[in-house]
């Protein structure tokens, strides 16, 4: 498909009906499972409870009641890799520091680091496997709004469209040493990964 030349209209701008909002995600899980995977969301988006119990729980971060459920039903099964459905989530930061504080905060405080960092080129992107092994992604935009049609018109991502890996306590140091962000989100030249290097799930 070609780039488009300039963002789509909202389906509301079409004057049509559509959703207002991408309201939530919900995972299932095994029974006695729940606190784990709710425990895990909560700490990564900086969540809490809006409630829990051993079957069900909501956690939340912004004004929303509930991002992200988690669910016990008898007889789920353990994952397995590479069935049709969902790939992975992805929670959008409002700025690099944000992301980069993020990554530090979970590796330092949690052990909790990503399987995966590529700068896309539309986005800089980390992926996280939840302990069920739901993919998660912490990414931020390098491009503002306005400029995505732009963007994509331009021919960088045709070239490339899968991105360029980078090392997150590189990209973390630079950030520190005060490199500008505008900077450090730029995809840097240099040949895409093997599609096979992403994290299988
Ligand atoms: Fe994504």
């Amino acid at each position: 498909m070609n780039a488009v030349a300039k963002m789509p209209k909202t389906a509301k701008e079409r004057g049509k009906i559509a959703p207002k909002k991408l309201a939530h995600v919900v995972l299932r899980t095994k029974e006695g499972n729940v606190q784990n995977i709710l425990d895990w969301y909560k700490v990564v988006l900086e969540g809490e409870a809006m409630y829990e119990n051993p079957g069900i729980g909501f956690v939340t971060y912004d004004d929303e009641h509930h991002r992200v459920a988690v669910l016990a039903l008898p007889g789920v099964q353990d994952h397995v890799d590479m069935t049709c459905g969902l790939h992975h989530v992805a929670f959008t930061y409002e700025n690099l520091h944000d992301l980069m504080h993020t990554y530090n905060r979970l590796k330092d405080e949690h052990g909790i680091t990503p399987e995966f960092c590529i700068n896309h080129g539309p986005t800089t992107s980390m992926y996280y496997f939840d302990p069920d092994k739901n993919q998660i992604e912490l990414q931020v935009d390098n491009i503002p709004e306005e400029k995505f049609a732009e963007y994509f018109a331009n021919g960088e991502f045709t070239e490339n469209p899968i991105g360029i890996k980078f090392d997150p306590d590189e990209m973390s140091a630079r950030l520190a040493a005060g490199e500008p962000e505008e900077q450090l989100l730029k995809r840097p030249d240099g040949t895409p990964p093997d599609l096979r290097e992403f994290p299988v799930n």
